[in-house]
Protein backbone atom coordinates (compact mmCIF):
# COMPACT_ATOMS: atom_id res chain seq x y z
CA UNK A 1 0.00 0.00 0.00
CA UNK A 2 1.42 3.27 -1.34
CA UNK A 3 0.17 5.37 1.88
CA UNK A 4 0.45 9.85 0.40
CA UNK A 5 0.14 12.17 3.60
CA UNK A 6 -0.71 15.00 1.87
CA UNK A 7 -1.96 18.60 1.63
CA UNK A 8 -4.98 19.83 0.00
CA UNK A 9 -3.47 19.53 -3.66
CA UNK A 10 -2.51 15.79 -3.04
CA UNK A 11 -6.55 15.05 -2.03
CA UNK A 12 -7.23 16.27 -5.59
CA UNK A 13 -4.38 14.96 -7.82
CA UNK A 14 -3.68 11.70 -6.82
CA UNK A 15 -7.13 10.16 -7.38
CA UNK A 16 -7.34 12.37 -10.16
CA UNK A 17 -4.27 10.95 -11.99
CA UNK A 18 -4.87 7.75 -11.17
CA UNK A 19 -8.46 7.48 -13.29
CA UNK A 20 -6.21 9.52 -15.79
CA UNK A 21 -3.31 6.39 -16.15
CA UNK A 22 -6.49 4.38 -16.42
CA UNK A 23 -7.51 6.85 -19.26
CA UNK A 24 -5.14 6.93 -21.08
CA UNK A 25 -4.47 2.98 -21.05
CA UNK A 26 -8.20 2.71 -22.26
CA UNK A 27 -10.71 5.30 -22.42
CA UNK A 28 -13.34 3.26 -21.74
CA UNK A 29 -12.00 2.45 -18.49
CA UNK A 30 -14.58 1.65 -15.66
CA UNK A 31 -14.25 3.75 -12.44
CA UNK A 32 -15.62 2.51 -9.64
CA UNK A 33 -17.47 5.80 -7.51
CA UNK A 34 -18.06 6.86 -3.99
CA UNK A 35 -20.19 8.96 -2.54
CA UNK A 36 -19.35 11.19 0.44
CA UNK A 37 -17.63 14.41 1.15
CA UNK A 38 -13.97 12.71 0.74
CA UNK A 39 -14.16 12.27 -3.39
CA UNK A 40 -15.24 15.67 -4.23
CA UNK A 41 -11.80 17.08 -4.42
CA UNK A 42 -11.05 14.02 -7.06
CA UNK A 43 -14.14 14.93 -9.08
CA UNK A 44 -13.66 18.47 -8.64
CA UNK A 45 -10.54 17.80 -10.52
CA UNK A 46 -11.60 15.63 -13.31
CA UNK A 47 -13.76 18.32 -13.72
CA UNK A 48 -11.15 20.55 -13.79
CA UNK A 49 -8.75 18.77 -16.42
CA UNK A 50 -12.20 18.06 -18.83
CA UNK A 51 -12.48 21.84 -18.91
CA UNK A 52 -9.04 22.45 -20.07
CA UNK A 53 -9.10 19.44 -22.60
CA UNK A 54 -6.47 17.43 -20.35
CA UNK A 55 -8.23 14.31 -20.81
CA UNK A 56 -12.33 12.98 -21.65
CA UNK A 57 -14.64 10.77 -19.90
CA UNK A 58 -16.84 10.58 -22.89
CA UNK A 59 -16.09 6.56 -23.22
CA UNK A 60 -15.60 5.80 -19.89
CA UNK A 61 -18.11 3.89 -17.63
CA UNK A 62 -19.45 4.42 -14.05
CA UNK A 63 -20.20 2.19 -11.43
CA UNK A 64 -21.53 3.77 -7.74
CA UNK A 65 -20.89 1.70 -4.47
CA UNK A 66 -23.44 2.09 -2.95
CA UNK A 67 -27.45 2.78 -2.75
CA UNK A 68 -29.79 3.41 0.09
CA UNK A 69 -33.21 1.15 -0.22
CA UNK A 70 -36.30 2.71 -0.51
CA UNK A 71 -35.38 6.26 -1.56
CA UNK A 72 -37.83 7.68 -3.94
CA UNK A 73 -36.96 8.62 -7.51
CA UNK A 74 -36.10 11.46 -7.67
CA UNK A 75 -34.88 12.22 -3.74
CA UNK A 76 -31.77 14.53 -3.60
CA UNK A 77 -30.01 11.85 -1.12
CA UNK A 78 -30.40 8.82 -3.19
CA UNK A 79 -26.39 8.09 -4.28
CA UNK A 80 -27.46 7.72 -8.32
CA UNK A 81 -28.74 11.68 -7.54
CA UNK A 82 -25.52 12.28 -5.72
CA UNK A 83 -22.98 10.84 -8.30
CA UNK A 84 -25.09 12.47 -10.97
CA UNK A 85 -24.64 16.39 -9.05
CA UNK A 86 -21.14 15.71 -7.66
CA UNK A 87 -19.55 13.75 -10.63
CA UNK A 88 -21.47 13.49 -13.67
CA UNK A 89 -22.58 16.93 -14.13
CA UNK A 90 -18.96 18.11 -13.86
CA UNK A 91 -17.54 15.69 -16.49
CA UNK A 92 -18.35 14.79 -19.83
CA UNK A 93 -19.04 10.97 -19.14
CA UNK A 94 -22.09 9.93 -20.83
CA UNK A 95 -24.96 9.43 -17.81
CA UNK A 96 -26.05 6.27 -19.94
CA UNK A 97 -22.93 4.80 -18.61
CA UNK A 98 -22.76 5.52 -14.95
CA UNK A 99 -24.61 2.62 -13.09
CA UNK A 100 -25.66 1.92 -9.68
CA UNK A 101 -27.57 -0.70 -7.72
CA UNK A 102 -31.19 -0.44 -7.74
CA UNK A 103 -32.54 0.40 -4.11
CA UNK A 104 -36.18 0.39 -5.81
CA UNK A 105 -35.90 -3.14 -7.16
CA UNK A 106 -39.30 -5.14 -5.67
CA UNK A 107 -36.71 -8.27 -6.01
CA UNK A 108 -33.43 -6.68 -4.05
CA UNK A 109 -30.91 -10.02 -3.83
CA UNK A 110 -31.62 -10.08 -7.79
CA UNK A 111 -31.21 -6.75 -8.21
CA UNK A 112 -27.50 -6.79 -6.39
CA UNK A 113 -26.75 -10.22 -8.60
CA UNK A 114 -27.35 -8.38 -11.85
CA UNK A 115 -25.30 -5.11 -10.65
CA UNK A 116 -22.06 -7.97 -10.03
CA UNK A 117 -22.92 -9.21 -13.20
CA UNK A 118 -23.03 -5.56 -15.01
CA UNK A 119 -19.30 -5.50 -13.61
CA UNK A 120 -18.30 -8.20 -14.55
CA UNK A 121 -19.95 -7.48 -18.27
CA UNK A 122 -18.25 -4.36 -18.18
CA UNK A 123 -14.44 -6.18 -17.49
CA UNK A 124 -14.39 -5.33 -13.66
CA UNK A 125 -13.42 -1.80 -12.42
CA UNK A 126 -10.13 0.09 -13.43
CA UNK A 127 -9.89 2.74 -10.64
CA UNK A 128 -12.29 2.32 -7.08
CA UNK A 129 -12.54 5.60 -5.68
CA UNK A 130 -13.24 5.53 -1.58
CA UNK A 131 -13.83 7.22 0.89
CA UNK A 132 -14.09 5.35 4.92
CA UNK A 133 -16.33 5.70 7.56
CA UNK A 134 -15.47 6.79 11.02
CA UNK A 135 -15.93 3.12 12.24
CA UNK A 136 -13.58 1.45 9.03
CA UNK A 137 -16.35 0.64 6.87
CA UNK A 138 -16.13 0.93 2.62
CA UNK A 139 -18.87 1.58 0.93
CA UNK A 140 -21.37 0.37 3.09
CA UNK A 141 -19.61 -2.72 4.46
CA UNK A 142 -19.99 -1.87 8.34
CA UNK A 143 -17.75 -3.97 10.70
CA UNK A 144 -18.87 -7.49 10.87
CA UNK A 145 -19.34 -7.71 6.94
CA UNK A 146 -17.50 -10.96 5.44
CA UNK A 147 -14.11 -9.84 3.52
CA UNK A 148 -15.65 -11.80 0.66
CA UNK A 149 -18.80 -10.45 0.64
CA UNK A 150 -20.60 -9.43 -2.92
CA UNK A 151 -23.19 -6.49 -3.29
CA UNK A 152 -25.95 -7.62 -0.88
CA UNK A 153 -28.35 -5.42 1.18
CA UNK A 154 -26.80 -4.74 4.54
CA UNK A 155 -27.94 -3.14 8.21
CA UNK A 156 -26.62 0.53 8.27
CA UNK A 157 -25.33 0.78 12.20
CA UNK A 158 -26.78 3.74 13.62
CA UNK A 159 -23.36 5.40 13.90
CA UNK A 160 -23.45 5.70 10.36
CA UNK A 161 -26.94 6.69 10.04
CA UNK A 162 -25.89 9.60 12.62
CA UNK A 163 -23.22 10.40 10.77
CA UNK A 164 -24.98 10.65 7.48
CA UNK A 165 -28.12 12.49 9.54
CA UNK A 166 -26.38 15.51 8.36
CA UNK A 167 -28.11 15.39 4.34
CA UNK A 168 -31.62 14.62 5.83
CA UNK A 169 -32.09 17.59 8.02
CA UNK A 170 -30.17 16.42 10.82
CA UNK A 171 -32.46 13.54 11.32
CA UNK A 172 -31.49 10.43 11.79
CA UNK A 173 -34.86 8.65 11.43
CA UNK A 174 -34.73 9.83 7.56
CA UNK A 175 -32.07 7.90 7.09
CA UNK A 176 -32.91 4.55 5.92
CA UNK A 177 -32.09 1.59 7.86
CA UNK A 178 -31.15 -0.38 4.58
CA UNK A 179 -28.74 -0.16 1.70
CA UNK A 180 -27.53 -2.13 -1.10
CA UNK A 181 -23.76 -2.03 -0.89
CA UNK A 182 -20.56 -3.92 -3.34
CA UNK A 183 -19.22 -6.12 -0.63
CA UNK A 184 -15.30 -6.53 0.33
CA UNK A 185 -14.90 -8.92 -2.42
CA UNK A 186 -16.45 -6.94 -5.37
CA UNK A 187 -14.20 -4.12 -3.66
CA UNK A 188 -11.13 -6.47 -3.76
CA UNK A 189 -12.11 -7.17 -7.80
CA UNK A 190 -11.13 -3.33 -8.93
CA UNK A 191 -7.50 -3.17 -10.12
CA UNK A 192 -6.60 -0.10 -8.41
CA UNK A 193 -8.24 1.62 -5.26
CA UNK A 194 -7.24 4.82 -4.16
CA UNK A 195 -9.31 5.60 -0.72
CA UNK A 196 -9.41 9.24 0.60
CA UNK A 197 -9.84 10.42 3.82
CA UNK A 198 -9.63 13.77 6.29
CA UNK A 199 -10.03 14.79 9.58
CA UNK A 200 -8.93 13.71 12.87
CA UNK A 201 -12.38 12.32 13.23
CA UNK A 202 -10.83 9.70 10.55
CA UNK A 203 -7.47 9.07 12.30
CA UNK A 204 -8.67 6.09 14.43
CA UNK A 205 -10.06 3.99 11.25
CA UNK A 206 -7.37 5.02 9.49
CA UNK A 207 -5.16 3.45 11.99
CA UNK A 208 -7.21 0.20 12.14
CA UNK A 209 -7.22 0.13 8.21
CA UNK A 210 -3.53 0.51 7.32
CA UNK A 211 -1.28 -0.38 10.43
CA UNK A 212 -4.31 -2.97 12.47
CA UNK A 213 -5.35 -6.53 11.45
CA UNK A 214 -7.02 -7.90 8.97
CA UNK A 215 -10.41 -7.98 10.21
CA UNK A 216 -14.42 -7.87 9.57
CA UNK A 217 -14.03 -5.27 12.32
CA UNK A 218 -12.43 -2.87 10.60
CA UNK A 219 -13.96 -3.75 6.39
CA UNK A 220 -11.20 -1.31 5.20
CA UNK A 221 -8.33 -3.34 6.51
CA UNK A 222 -9.24 -5.88 3.72
CA UNK A 223 -6.84 -3.55 1.54
CA UNK A 224 -4.18 -4.72 3.07
CA UNK A 225 -4.85 -7.75 1.23
CA UNK A 226 -5.10 -5.96 -2.55
CA UNK A 227 -1.75 -5.66 -4.57
CA UNK A 228 -2.61 -1.83 -5.79
CA UNK A 229 -3.93 0.98 -2.95
CA UNK A 230 -3.19 4.26 -2.70
CA UNK A 231 -4.22 6.04 0.44
CA UNK A 232 -4.31 9.75 0.19
CA UNK A 233 -4.97 11.69 3.84
CA UNK A 234 -4.37 14.80 5.32
CA UNK A 235 -2.37 15.20 8.59
CA UNK A 236 -5.34 14.89 10.92
CA UNK A 237 -6.37 11.87 9.54
CA UNK A 238 -2.49 10.14 10.14
CA UNK A 239 -2.58 11.54 13.46
CA UNK A 240 -2.57 8.02 14.60
CA UNK A 241 0.00 6.16 12.51
CA UNK A 242 3.06 4.92 13.88
CA UNK A 243 4.78 4.43 10.47
CA UNK A 244 4.03 8.01 9.74
CA UNK A 245 7.54 9.10 9.04
CA UNK A 246 8.25 6.39 7.03
CA UNK A 247 5.58 6.63 4.44
CA UNK A 248 6.65 10.66 4.35
CA UNK A 249 9.92 9.42 3.05
CA UNK A 250 8.96 6.64 1.00
CA UNK A 251 6.59 9.86 -1.25
CA UNK A 252 9.77 12.04 -0.65
CA UNK A 253 11.73 9.34 -2.59
CA UNK A 254 9.04 7.83 -4.69
CA UNK A 255 11.15 6.94 -8.38
CA UNK A 256 9.63 9.71 -11.05
CA UNK A 257 8.55 6.97 -13.86
CA UNK A 258 6.52 5.06 -11.68
CA UNK A 259 2.97 6.60 -11.66
CA UNK A 260 0.47 5.70 -8.43
C1 LIG B 1 -20.97 6.83 3.53
C2 LIG B 1 -20.67 6.15 2.19
C3 LIG B 1 -19.20 5.75 2.10
C4 LIG B 1 -18.32 6.93 2.49
C5 LIG B 1 -18.62 7.35 3.90
C6 LIG B 1 -17.74 8.49 4.38
O1 LIG B 1 -21.18 5.92 4.54
N1 LIG B 1 -21.48 4.99 1.96
O2 LIG B 1 -18.91 5.31 0.77
O3 LIG B 1 -16.97 6.57 2.36
O4 LIG B 1 -19.98 7.76 3.95
O5 LIG B 1 -18.20 9.71 3.83
P1 LIG B 1 -17.37 11.05 3.89
O6 LIG B 1 -16.37 10.97 2.80
O7 LIG B 1 -18.38 12.13 3.62
O8 LIG B 1 -16.77 11.16 5.23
Amino acid sequence: MEVVIGDGSHLATVGADAVEQALAARPDAVIGLATGGSPVPVYDELDRRVRTGRLSLREARGFCLDEYVGLPAGHPQRYRAVVERDFVAKVDIDPGNVHAPDGLADDLPAACAAYEQQIRDAGGVDVQILGIGADGHIGFNEPGSSLGSRTRIKTLTRRTREDNARFFDGDVDQVPVHCLTQGIGTILDARHLVLLATGAEKAQAVQWMLEGPVTAMCPASALQLHPHVTVVIDEAAAAGLRLAGYYRDTLAHKPEWQGW
